[in-house]
């Protein structure tokens, strides 16, 4: 019976060795230590023992008894930390933690640039007029003094809307805001034919030409057109505003260059470089070495374009200029890829 009791207890603990969980250690308590285990049925069998053996077997069988339920105590214990344990881990609550970050949407970089511009040209007086984007060939060319075949027209390539029928005045995507400049001048012109009002304007919107898409060109991009025509309106009123401009825009000490160059719809024409923010005007990669980056056309608008807006040139004069802010925020953050601004990569336009 000794020997019985020894393999029963030896059995029971090996048993509580791969109990794992609450149930599985209350099936082990009935079949160890219940009413009708081994070890419990040798309590029962005590009164058939003789004198002799009986308090033999019965302190054996009482050691049996209490190392399986101080056995059991540990292992109930054990699990018990464990599950705490792993339930503090699953269930966790970190207050600490930072919160789901709300996502905010923004403003495409070149809408952003574009309000920039706008904003400086409303504190230095200049209205905002928009223009229609499909325009025919008479307003995008002609009336600004390209006429049909003429030689600039090159550097503007163009979207047909419609041709054919049409002949010499097809419709087409507008490949700058210019013609705004003659919708403007009719509408205030209109107002009073015989003593047009002056007219300061910033005329802004989407430009689309026909150009194979490269890191320098796009098909569709923004330009802010200026436009001021009045009475004894000068080239130097042209410079100071543009100046005035530019220090606003780049910074104080930014200096500008005004270059001789050639519109159609002006005359004479120029084009503004500002002095290099990158280098500072010693020579980079990014101004080429030269010290200057260009950023508009400008000139004194042509008589003939002020005659086809309904301003009398021998009374009237006036300056127009032509900008690009995809350009500015090219040069002002070095962004070497036009086609990033259509690209709709979040990780391009995340940054602004
Ligand atoms: N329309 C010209 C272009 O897209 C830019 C321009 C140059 C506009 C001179 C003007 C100007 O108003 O005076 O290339």
């Amino acid at each position: 019976m000794l020997d019985q009791l020894s393999e029963i207890e030896k059995s029971a603990l090996e048993a509580l060795q791969s109990v794992q969980d609450e149930a599985a250690l209350e099936a082990w308590r009935v079949a160890h230590v219940g009413r009708s285990s081994p070890l419990m049925t040798i309590f029962g069998e005590l009164g058939q023992l003789s004198k002799e053996e009986r308090p033999v077997i019965g302190q054996a069988a009482n050691r049996v008894k209490l190392a399986l339920e101080s056995a059991f105590a540990e292992k109930s214990d054990a699990i018990r930390t464990a599950s705490l344990a792993k339930s503090l881990e699953e269930d966790a609550l970190d207050v600490t933690l930072p919160g789901r970050t709300i996502h905010h949407g923004r403003l495409h970089p070149s809408t952003q640039q574009l309000r920039r511009v706008l904003s400086i040209l409303a504190d230095m007086g200049f209205q905002v007029y928009t223009s229609r984007e499909v325009e025919t060939d008479e307003m995008n060319f002609q009336l600004l003094n390209f006429p049909p075949h003429h030689p600039a027209r090159e550097m503007q390539d163009s979207f047909y809307v419609e041709a054919g029928e049409r002949g010499e005045n097809p419709i087409l995507l507008r490949t700058h805001t210019s013609p705004g400049q003659i919708h403007a001048m009719r509408e205030f012109a209109a107002m009073n034919p015989e003593n047009p009002p002056s007219i300061r304007l910033a005329l802004p919107g989407m430009c689309f030409r026909y150009e194979q898409i490269t890191a320098r060109s796009e098909i569709q991009f923004n330009q802010v057109e200026g436009l001021v025509v009045g009475e004894n309106i000068t080239f130097a009123d042209l410079k100071g505003t543009l100046a005035d401009f530019a220090r606003r825009m780049f910074g104080q000490s930014a200096r500008t260059l005004f270059r001789a160059s050639y519109f159609p719809f002006t005359e004479p024409s120029a084009e503004m470089d500002v002095e290099c923010f990158v280098c500072g005007g010693k020579g980079c990669a990014v101004c080429k070495n030269s010290g200057w980056l260009e950023i508009l056309g400008c000139g004194m608008v042509h008589p003939v374009v002020l005659r086809n807006g309904g301003y009398d040139p021998t009374r009237y004069s006036g300056y127009a200029w032509g900008m690009g802010p995809e350009r500015q925020l090219m040069l002002r953050y070095r962004i070497e890829d036009i086609r990033y601004f259509l690209g709709n990569d979040m990780r391009f336009l995340e940054q602004f």
